[in-house]
């Protein structure tokens, strides 16, 4: 099969690697790609949001599958794109419809959603510039802290942790008043939950689906869960607390109504699912969905996933993925990310990056590196590389990871060196 793989961050070096080591892939082209995955495929230099270009370029190729890595083209809705050209009709492309990756693209939707399918989730109300009042009176009569979330995309940087009353209503009316453009025309103000989170993925056909291994990612730049919230910065799989009566909640509470109700409603879905799940006194309860899957959490999700990632792409696209098997392996696997110096603010980027080809016990995984006109490889973002390791435990696998973390240069890298420590007390 020829494959063409939409993004060029760290998740699609993963997804590339991965799918480059099936039988059943002929050729891998990657738009527009990295320096990474220029390794294990072929980089073209097309915009993942820029449909006519990749409609050209897949009628041009044969391409047989269309495999979406980040949600922005799911939400502006290449999917119903794809189908609404014949010449393309045939095209697999893997990920939601418009309709359906909503889940992702409004939040409202998403509570909306959980609402009429009785999927567990914080206690919540919308408001939007016409009800802004009973807005700033909603949160008078709720306890701090205060979380508030922009309806739409942007870019993970929507929600708002506010510890005091007048910030919350301060940033309400800010929000309201056009923050972020469009997307907080419409703020969904929710209740505060407290527990630890873990990313729970799940791939579906529509119908049936697979549960990918579940993995936690640290999102805040500094040590300890300090500083300004970031892409993510590590992950860790598998998470000790997500264990069989846990995920066995999951599995019934969440995972189940979701594909069930998504199919109900019409809403057609084949592609990863992203369940952002907070264990609330071992009660499962959904911060998020997304419709794609998280990064850094693929840049160990696909180091423990056995079995062939394109058979059961095939089973998603062709409403067979009861038929297929999804063989997960028993090392635990942590990646550690280096990020630009300044990340998440402003960084300067064009850094010459080092020692690569030192790393001899994790795997590599690029997100923002590019080519200069030399054809070195450099600094093109803010989260650099991604040093992926397995272990017998996340203790082993982390060493491997640091140690690479040390080997990788460039001017300003910065890493955190507590990835996966607060695990050792979460149970
Ligand atoms: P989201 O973009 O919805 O994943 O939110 C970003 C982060 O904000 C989440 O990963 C949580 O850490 C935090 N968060 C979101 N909603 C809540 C909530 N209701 N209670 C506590 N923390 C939350
Ligand atoms: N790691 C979280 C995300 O991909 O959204």
């Amino acid at each position: 099969m020829k494959i063409l793989l939409l993004g060029s961050g760290g998740r699609e070096h993963a997804l590339a690697w991965k799918i480059a080591q099936s039988p059943q892939t002929e050729m891998l082209f990657i738009a527009p790609g990295n320096a990474g995955t220029a390794v294990v495929g072929k980089n073209v230099d097309i915009k993942a949001n820029d449909f006519d270009s990749i409609a050209d370029f897949v009628i041009s190729k044969g391409i047989d599958m269309v495999v979406v890595g980040p949600e922005d083209p799911l939400v502006n809705g290449i999917n119903d794109y794809f189908r609404n050209r014949p010449e393309l009709a045939g095209v697999k492309v893997i990920g939601p419809t418009k309709a359906a990756a909503q889940l992702e693209g409004s939040k409202d939707f998403a509570k909306r959603f959980m609402q009429r399918h009785n999927i567990p989730t914080a206690a919540y109300r919308t408001f939007t510039s016409e009800n802004l009042q009973e807005g700033l009176d909603f949160l008078g009569n709720l306890k701090a802290p205060y979380v508030l979330k922009a309806d739409g995309l942007c870019a993970g940087k929507g929600v708002l942790i506010l510890s005091t009353l007048d910030e919350a209503r301060r940033e309400l009316k800010e929000m309201l008043g056009g923050m972020f453009g469009g997307a907080s025309s419409r703020v969904v103000i929710e209740e505060f939950l407290s527990g630890i989170e873990c990313s729970v993925f799940v791939l579906t056909d529509g119908s049936h689906y697979k549960i990918l291994p579940v993995a936690k990612d640290y999102k805040r730049v500094g040590e300890h869960d300090t500083g300004l919230n970031t892409g993510g910065m590590g992950s860790v799989s598998p998470v000790p607390f997500a264990d069989s009566v846990w995920m066995e909640k999951v599995e019934s509470r969440i995972i189940k109504p979701t594909v069930q109700g998504l199919a109900e409603e019409g809403l057609e879905y084949k592609g990863f699912i992203f369940f952002g799940l907070i264990n609330c006194d071992g009660e499962p309860k959904v911060i998020e969905y997304n419709v794609r899957m998280g990064d850094p959490e693929t840049e160990t999700v696909m180091l423990r996933l056995k079995s062939d990632l394109v058979e059961l792409l095939l089973g998603v696209a062709e409403g067979n993925l009861d038929t297929k098997v999804l063989e997960v392996d028993e090392r635990a696997a942590v990646c550690v990310m280096l990020v630009s110096g300044g990340y998440p603010g402003h960084y300067r980027k064009g850094f010459k990056i080092t020692g690569i080809d030192s790393v001899r016990n994790s795997i590599v995984f690029h997100a923002g590196t590019a080519f200069d006109s030399q054809g070195e490889i450099i600094t093109a973002g803010g989260r650099v590389i991604a040093v992926s390791s397995y272990g017998k435990d996340k203790e082993e696998a982390l060493k491997k990871s640091f140690e690479g973390a040390r080997i990788i240069n460039f001017e300003g890298k910065h890493f955190r060196s507590d990835i996966g420590a607060d695990l050792n007390f979460s149970k």
